[in-house]
């Protein structure tokens, strides 16, 4: 089997697509093709170079033909911290071929401007339990397109926005992998699919409504 070839997006510092070039350094199964920046500045492009891999920076983030063609031939396209909307007629070319992860349970704390440290901020502020990583399609809305994957992480009592986030950060760096190695192993799908990669936290929840249904 040839690594299905993966395009990441970013625009900080890139301590996802760190994982992902971490992960995938020796798989068979997927390889990250080329980076993509939307600014010139994003710290992501120094571990591209790091790592060997191809790299280039937008000048129109808002061009889908310059955003079509700075992916190459990859076949997926992953989303890793990238701020910039990613433009309708790319979208609609390149449809289930482009994921995000999110560092919330979507699709609370999702949406236009949520993103960084607001986005923990307002699960805080909110007084949630819970908090996690998602990992989704990308569709012509911010944060709605259908879920992918889901890993849950615990707010603490004392927690600051900088607390969890380091927090969900442990986690999306292995959930994001995960995903890309499946969708790669499954070629891809036409279609969008719910994937079973993530935290223990489900497990354990499905086992509690086993035993809770033995009880009856
Ligand atoms: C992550 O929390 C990701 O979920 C969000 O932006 C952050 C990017 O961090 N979309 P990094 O650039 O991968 O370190």
């Amino acid at each position: 089997m040839t690594p299905v070839p993966v395009a990441v997006l970013v625009s900080g510092g890139g301590t996802n697509l760190q994982a992902l070039l971490d992960a995938l350094r020796d798989s068979a199964v997927a390889r990250v093709a080329c980076v993509v920046a939307s600014a010139a500045g994003a710290g992501a492009l120094e571990r591209a170079r790091r790592a060997g891999v191809p790299a280039g920076v937008l000048t129109h983030p808002d061009d889908a033909g310059e955003v079509v063609t700075a992916i190459g031939d990859a076949r997926l396209v992953v989303l890793a911290g990238y701020v910039k909307r990613i433009p309708p007629a790319a979208v609609a070319q390149l449809r289930w071929r482009v994921i995000n992860i999110h560092p919330a349970l979507l699709p609370a704390f999702g949406g236009p401007g949520m993103y960084g440290r607001r986005v923990h901020e307002a699960v805080l502020a909110s007084g949630v339990a819970l908090s996690g990583a998602t990992v989704h399609y990308v569709d012509e809305e911010y944060d709605r397109g259908p879920i992918i994957a889901q890993w849950p992480v615990p707010v603490r009592p004392g927690d600051t926005p900088d607390t969890l986030a380091a927090r969900v950060l442990e986690v999306e760096h292995r959930l994001l992998p995960q995903v890309v190695v499946d969708l790669a192993r499954l070629g891809v799908p036409a279609k969008p699919v719910r994937l079973a990669a993530g935290g223990s936290a489900f497990v354990a929840a499905d086992q509690l409504s086993v035993r809770l249904g033995d009880d009856r």
